[in-house]
């Protein structure tokens, strides 16, 4: 199949979720994660979120093989940890074949409409500053950079500096 289908994720993506962050986390540039997520926290972590109605899409070829995610994580309320409830923490990938077809537009535009209709106001996320190809899209839709830490991970002899962004929804 040449085109993906984006669309909000079951629990039946979640191994398929789980395998498609494992490929992209082992080309150890692009996430936090180098490998892949053990199934147990991955299907706890991700599956809650389902359960709870946050923003979560996946982008599925053919026979719904999953080959790309964005989702935004708000964490559970927490009643001494109070006012962060608008705040959600985005996080997205593609395997390496899609890349470069306006697939990732696709998926974050359905994750930050969701999150908007959830009335999430702020939506927040970081990148490696050498990752241009992410930094260029999350600035074509709306975020800004806030700040920058400095050599903040050390990998393979490598330092990278991480780029904090966020977009804040329109309240005018
Ligand atoms: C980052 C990612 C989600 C982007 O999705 P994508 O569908 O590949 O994005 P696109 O090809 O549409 O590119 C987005 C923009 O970057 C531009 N771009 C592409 N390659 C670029 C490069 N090497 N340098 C600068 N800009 C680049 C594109 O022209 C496009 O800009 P435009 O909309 O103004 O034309 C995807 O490449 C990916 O999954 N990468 C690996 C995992 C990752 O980085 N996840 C994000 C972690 S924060």
């Amino acid at each position: 199949m040449d085109e993906a289908i984006v669309r909000p994720a079951t629990r039946a993506d979640l191994e398929g979720y789980r395998r498609c962050i494992g490929r992209v986390a082992a080309e150890r540039r692009w996430l936090v994660f180098i490998d892949t997520p053990p199934p147990d926290a991955l299907h706890q972590h991700v599956g809650g979120m389902i359960d709870r109605g946050l923003p979560v899409f996946v982008a599925v070829a053919a026979d719904d093989v999953v080959v790309g995610w964005c989702d935004i994580y708000v964490p559970v309320f927490n009643p001494v940890r109070a006012g962060f409830d608008h705040v959600g923490v985005l996080g997205m990938g593609l395997d390496a074949d899609w890349r470069g077809r306006g697939l990732g537009g696709r998926l974050l535009a359905a994750a930050l409409a969701a999150a908007e209709a959830l009335r999430i106001e702020r939506v927040e996320l970081d990148v490696f500053a050498a990752n241009e190809r992410a930094r260029r899209l999350y600035e074509r839709h709306g975020f800004v950079v806030e700040g920058v830490r400095r050599r903040a991970r050390k990998l393979d002899d490598r330092y990278e500096d991480v780029i904090a962004m966020a977009r804040l929804k329109e309240t005018t």
